[in-house]
């Protein structure tokens, strides 16, 4: 695609960042999208709402927010990035956009590129988040397909780094379903350089593809299918929903899943000092118990602030 000349006199840049996987970037750029998020939030540390930041880096521009399903999180962490950096936002669900009636996700990315200047969507669809991204002139950002949810990792990282300082070399547990959530933090073990070890039961495992990847990138990423044996001595444990947006097989989940739930027990093998993350939203009694989830060790609040923060950095990556 050609650069392009805007009617404002400023050039378009011919290659947009996207924001679609961790495993798309270099460790490089990843951190210091972290160092950005950091240094964000203390500048405005106490200060809440939509007042900008000192330096409004995103005045006049404008993100379109497409939601095909819901959000909290996402959507509300977005939004204020977006108004805190100086500039506006738009939000869309896929009902009130003509895609609900066919049109396809290429027009509607080459429609969208003449009036906004990113674009964040969350569909299940990972093949249309892909296929909006090549027919964009814009930056398209990655909001969770089935697949991955990386701006839930950078978040994550950040989360980890404030409480026990460089993940680098340490040790994280998953318990719970090989879910988009597991496979950011995968794409994240191979970029952050931390040992990721997985307990999935056999049914629920992550695809063998990204296994795959991980041991091309020599990334320390390792599946069992016995949650004591992950959790024991790492420095944080994590889990998600046992029934993600789109699984219709609930039940049957929730018994394969249920000897995966972290409860104080699982914690206890953990290594002394070790957190609790969640991307949210959280099941209380099912993939976490009330007290892992509300207790001492859990950093899941913080975790959620951090969506904001390194949306932040995201979003000034992307329009820089
Ligand atoms: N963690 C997360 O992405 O939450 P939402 O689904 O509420 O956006
Ligand atoms: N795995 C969950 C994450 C929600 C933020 C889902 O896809 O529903």
């Amino acid at each position: 695609m050609a650069a392009q000349i805007l009617s404002t006199g400023a050039v378009r840049p011919s290659a947009p960042r996207h924001f679609l996987d961790l495993s798309d970037l270099d460790a490089p750029t990843l951190r210091a999208m972290l160092t950005e998020a950091s240094r964000r939030k203390a500048a405005r540390a106490g200060r809440g709402g939509a007042a900008p930041d000192a330096d409004a880096p995103l005045s006049g521009r404008v993100l379109a927010l497409i939601f095909d399903r819901p959000s909290t999180r996402t959507r509300v962490s977005f939004d204020l990035a977006m108004r805190q950096l100086g500039g506006e936002t738009l939000t869309l669900t896929g009902d009130e956009l003509q895609l609900g009636r066919g049109e396809t996700i290429g027009d509607t990315a080459r429609v969208l590129s003449r009036y906004v200047d990113a674009i964040m969507i969350r569909t299940l669809d990972h093949d249309a988040l892909l296929e909006l991204a090549a027919n964009a002139d814009v930056p398209v950002i990655n909001g969770l397909t089935r697949r991955t949810h990386p701006c839930q990792l950078m978040a994550d990282v950040l989360t980890f780094e404030e409480r026990l300082g460089p993940i680098a070399g340490r040790t994280v547990a998953w318990s719970g379903d090989g879910n988009n959530v597991a496979a950011s933090w995968i794409h994240a073990a191979a970029r952050f350089g931390f040992t990721l070890r997985l307990a999935c039961p056999p049914e629920h495992g992550p695809r063998p593809e990204l296994l795959a990847w991980a041991r091309g990138e020599a990334a320390r990423v390792e599946l069992t299918h016995d949650p004591r044996a992950a959790v024991r001595g790492a420095d944080c444990v994590v889990t998600d929903t046992f029934v993600s947006m789109g699984d219709e097989d609930r039940d049957a989940r929730l018994a394969r899943l249920a000897p995966y739930q972290v409860d104080e027990a699982l914690m206890a093998l953990a290594a002394p000092h070790a957190i609790f993350l969640h991307c949210l939203p959280a099941h209380r009694g099912e993939e976490v118990s009330p007290g892992v989830m509300d207790g001492a060790r859990s950093a899941v609040w913080d975790e959620a602030e951090n969506r904001l923060h390194a949306q932040k950095a995201i979003l000034t990556w992307c329009l820089r």
